[in-house]
């Protein structure tokens, strides 16, 4: 059986999740073992089309990895008959109307999160794709990270009995950038340029939550800009803008178990870390409990749960630790990236089913801004229905 090649246009590749994650460790990497297999025995060979701002930039990454074609001019690069998807992984602030020109160019979509700067541009984006009938999707890596694969292996065995809790602790320090330079690009903490935390980690919280446990149901959330005053990449002093912790409450609605469950996730780019991974997951049932990382999983049952008793005056009697039981792999996890591009580029060539579009990505937007909302006003919120989401 041949090879079919499809023409990727890649918006944003001299960044960081464009250049590592995407072009190298997801689209490289496909080419490096012999393509994408179909179902029909061809295999589907990823072309990339580098496109950008400086053009030195996208020549050297193309010479870096054998790759001929780059353009600054992303019309142009749209224009093409060769290409059939349009990726965006840009900085957030210039997502939308690149999107919008892909869309009006007929190419498929899949994009980074979040989908847009704000809820009313993420669903008008996800309306406009569903007119014009291509296909879309939206970056949920979590979802496909070792640690999380694991902890919905557990949920869908029923280990947890009725779920409680989640406890999602987030985040490490990220430095300001005057003694030490900082290792996230400075735009991130800036509001204008679609900058702060809640906006960045809300959409993963959304979609993982949703996805493994139910529907994200109301949300209270408490932001906060810790870090007032940074240095950009130039060495220049900068106002932080934007908020660099996000303390959220979410109620989760899951189908057949009465009551919601609570889920309490920390995110922090002020904060120190003394945890196995740099996102932890707790999560507390009924009949067991487990600690999901990116990459591990422990677990404690019901019938191996220890009986503490409260006494200060006391030093620990027990490991609490080592009472936990790992959970093993079973499988060989890809990265999550490259795991759920292989998905799209199916979902695309062959038709296959592929849930995590634009309107899930458009929920997630929609919970970083009923998060900010929730703490500017300093209330809880019930989340609704999105406008015009088509039933499923
Ligand atoms: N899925 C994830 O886990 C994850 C992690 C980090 C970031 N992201 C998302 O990926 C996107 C890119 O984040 P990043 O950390 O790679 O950022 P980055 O700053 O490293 O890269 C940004 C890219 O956008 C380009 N760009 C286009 N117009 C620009 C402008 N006007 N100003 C500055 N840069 C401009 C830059 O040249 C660069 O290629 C963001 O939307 C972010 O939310 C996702």
């Amino acid at each position: 059986m041949g090879r079919t090649t499809i023409g990727i246009v890649l918006n944003g590749v001299t960044g960081r999740m464009g250049y590592r994650q995407h072009l190298v460790r997801s689209l490289l990497a496909i080419r490096e073992q012999g393509g994408l297999a179909l179902p029909d025995g061809r295999r589907l060979w990823p072309e990339p089309i580098l496109v950008g701002r400086s053009e030195a930039k996208l020549r050297e990454i193309a010479e870096r990895h054998g790759l001929t074609e780059w353009t600054t001019d992303l019309r142009a690069a749209l224009a093409r008959p060769d290409v059939q998807i349009y990726f965006d992984s840009q900085v957030t602030a210039q997502r939308e109307k690149a999107l919008k020109l892909a869309i009006e160019a007929g190419k498929h979509i899949y994009t980074e999160k979040p989908t847009a700067e704000d809820l009313s541009g993420a669903i008008e984006l996800a309306r406009l794709a569903d007119e014009a009938g291509i296909k879309h999707g939206a970056v949920q890596d979590k979802l496909f990270l070792p640690g999380l694969r694991k902890l919905d292996r557990l949920v869908k065995a029923g280990f947890f009995g009725r779920i409680l809790s989640v406890r999602g602790e987030f985040g490490y320090w990220v430095f300001e950038g005057d003694w030490q330079a900082a290792q996230r690009p400075s735009w991130n903490y800036r509001a204008a340029d679609g900058g702060g935390i809640t906006v960045d980690m809300f959409p993963h919280w959304h979609y993982v939550l949703e996805q493994i446990f139910g529907r994200v149901a109301a949300v209270t959330a408490h932001v906060t800009t810790h870090i007032p005053q940074r240095w950009d990449e130039a060495g220049e002093r900068y106002d932080a803008t934007a908020d660099d912790a996000a303390y959220g409450i979410f109620e989760i609605e899951r189908p057949g178990q009465s009551g919601r469950i609570v889920a309490q996730i920390n995110s922090s780019w002020s904060v120190r870390v003394y945890r196995d991974e740099l996102v932890e997951f707790q999560v507390d049932g009924t009949e067991g409990s487990a600690v999901a990382g990116l990459r591990n999983c422990r677990i404690q049952h019901r019938a191996a749960t220890p009986k503490p008793v409260w006494n200060p005056d006391l030093p620990a009697t027990e490991d609490f630790r080592s009472q936990w039981q790992v959970v093993p792999d079973n499988e060989e996890f890809d990265n999550a990236f490259k795991a759920q591009w292989e998905l799209f580029l199916r979902h695309v060539v062959a038709d296959e089913p592929y849930s995590w579009d634009l309107w899930s990505g458009a929920r997630g937007v929609q919970l970083a801004e009923l998060g900010l909302a929730s703490a500017r006003d300093g209330r809880r919120i019930e989340i609704p229905a999105l406008d015009g989401e088509p039933a499923r």
